[in-house]
């Protein structure tokens, strides 16, 4: 199905909106299920075409998983069945390669497809398979599918990143907790989402040290347990939201999210001109309120993405969004993805001056957008558009819009939420391919 999304805009922002668990966790915490026979419990999950996506993967390995409430997913895996995950689900969806490590570490053996590039960029995964040979696997690539095996059991290992790769990151935090000794890894990723993984598996039972820095220390554990554990909330998604209040003015709250995962964004917002103010909160998955108040148009700003704790790729787009409407020249380099600039030309349909210099893009601000037929390329290309959307006067149609159901569960109540008008349809399409992150 394709999804149409129209959006009447142009009018200031006034509502308050509950951000959903993390995609970017709850497909990595639902992986961890693999490395144990035990039940596992995994709750504020969001409802994401991705997360069905990995539940039909978990099946075909073994798994049963359902959802037993809202949010509440059960997942046991007694036995391994398939140790493959194929081409077309690892094309559906990246994070599925992420299967490679458990699968190895359990059973000893794997056969995942290669994930290929996609329209953001070429997005190799040499970190991932030098780091599990490092651990002793022997892989072997044989028409695009990685052939893993560890004959006698993965080892610890001391392992240098060239890049703190998020995924990389996950494949061997797993790989490490299920495996006996002890394993260093530099220049680790140090994502929220990172954290939500580490610490899950130190519930499992493996003894992780330095989680959120740079290098981290596993001792791992063949017996890992079961576990019952919360997703945390969804930082790109509270950006988005906060963007859209930044693009169309107005007052808004995000709840659901912590001020830690905000790393750079949170200056980022108060150099747009943004006024904001955070509640903190004692429980982990309620978590913080943000609240945002934006009147005028924003300041202009130059910013790089970067592995966290810089400005993340991920809030490039819906940034870039924003920053149309700037009162100047605004800049992003993307130095994460080298093609995720496909929103540049969209934004473009709706009035927006943007010029493009290989990973630079160059914004003249406007004084208003003014609303369009625009597609959404992926993700959040997709919420570039919902925020341009939500600011320009008048009628913005949002095509291929089946993208933001990857990352944006209940997209249109929490943008009518939030005071924004949109109305959503289907149409039959003959396939659907997805993009992006
Ligand atoms: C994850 C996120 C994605 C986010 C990205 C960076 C999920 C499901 N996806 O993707 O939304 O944009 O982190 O924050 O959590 N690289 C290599 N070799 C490797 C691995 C990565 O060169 O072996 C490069 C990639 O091509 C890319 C960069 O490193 O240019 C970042 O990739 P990585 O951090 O691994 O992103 P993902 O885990 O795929």
């Amino acid at each position: 199905m394709e999804d149409i999304f129209e959006i009447f805009g142009g009018k200031p922002l006034r509502g308050s909106v509950r951000v959903g668990g993390a995609k970017n966790a709850a497909l990595p915490m639902m992986i961890c299920s693999l490395l144990t026979t035990q039940p596992c419990k995994l709750r504020n999950v969001p409802h994401l075409l991705d997360v069905d996506i990995l539940m039909k993967l978990l099946g075909q390995l073994g798994g049963e998983s359902r959802f037993s409430q809202p949010g509440v997913l059960d997942i046991v895996i007694p036995s391994l069945r398939s140790y493959e995950a194929s081409y077309s689900l690892v094309k559906s969806l990246r994070a599925s390669f992420w299967v490679l490590a458990p699968l190895l570490a359990r059973g000893g053996s794997a056969r995942v497809a290669m994930p290929g590039g996609d329209l953001i960029g070429a997005r190799p995964v040499d970190i991932h398979l030098e780091a599990l040979q490092e651990m002793g696997a022997e892989i072997r690539l044989r028409n695009g599918v990685v052939i893993a095996e560890a004959p006698s059991r993965l080892k610890g290992a001391e392992l240098t990143f060239r890049f703190p790769s998020v995924g990389a990151t996950h494949q061997i935090l797993m790989a490490a907790a299920a495996t006996d000794g002890k394993t260093v890894i530099r220049n680790a990723a140090r994502e929220p989402e990172v954290i939500a993984v580490g610490t899950l598996l130190s519930q499992m039972g493996a003894e992780i040290e330095g989680l959120g820095t740079s290098e981290i220390l596993i001792r791992g554990n063949d017996a890992l347990k079961g576990f019952d554990s919360a997703v945390i909330g969804d930082r790109i998604e509270a950006a988005s939201y906060l963007l859209a209040a930044v693009a169309a003015t107005g007052s808004v709250s995000v709840a659901g999210i912590s001020q830690d995962y905000f790393g750079e964004f949170s200056t980022i917002l108060e150099h747009l001109g943004a006024d904001v103010s955070w509640k903190r909160s004692a429980d982990p998955v309620l978590a913080d309120t943000v609240s945002l108040t934006m009147s005028g148009r924003p300041a202009p700003v130059k910013v790089l993405t970067g592995p966290f704790p810089l400005f993340a790729t991920d809030i490039q787009a819906p940034l870039l969004a924003a920053l149309t409407l700037c009162k100047g020249e605004s800049s992003i380099s993307e130095t994460v993805y080298e093609g995720r600039f496909g929103h540049v030309s969209e934004l473009s349909r709706l009035g927006a001056k943007i010029s493009l210099a290989g990973s630079v893009a160059t914004i003249q601000g406007v004084s208003h957008l003014t609303g369009a037929v625009v597609e959404a390329r992926d993700i959040r290309a997709g919420a570039a558009m919902v925020v341009a959307g939500l600011a320009a006067k008048g009628r913005t149609v949002i095509e291929e819009g089946q993208h933001l159901r990857r990352g944006y569960d209940d997209l249109e109540r929490k943008i009518r939420e939030l005071g924004g008008r949109i109305v959503s349809s289907s149409e039959e399409m003959e396939e659907l391919s997805l993009i992006g992150c």
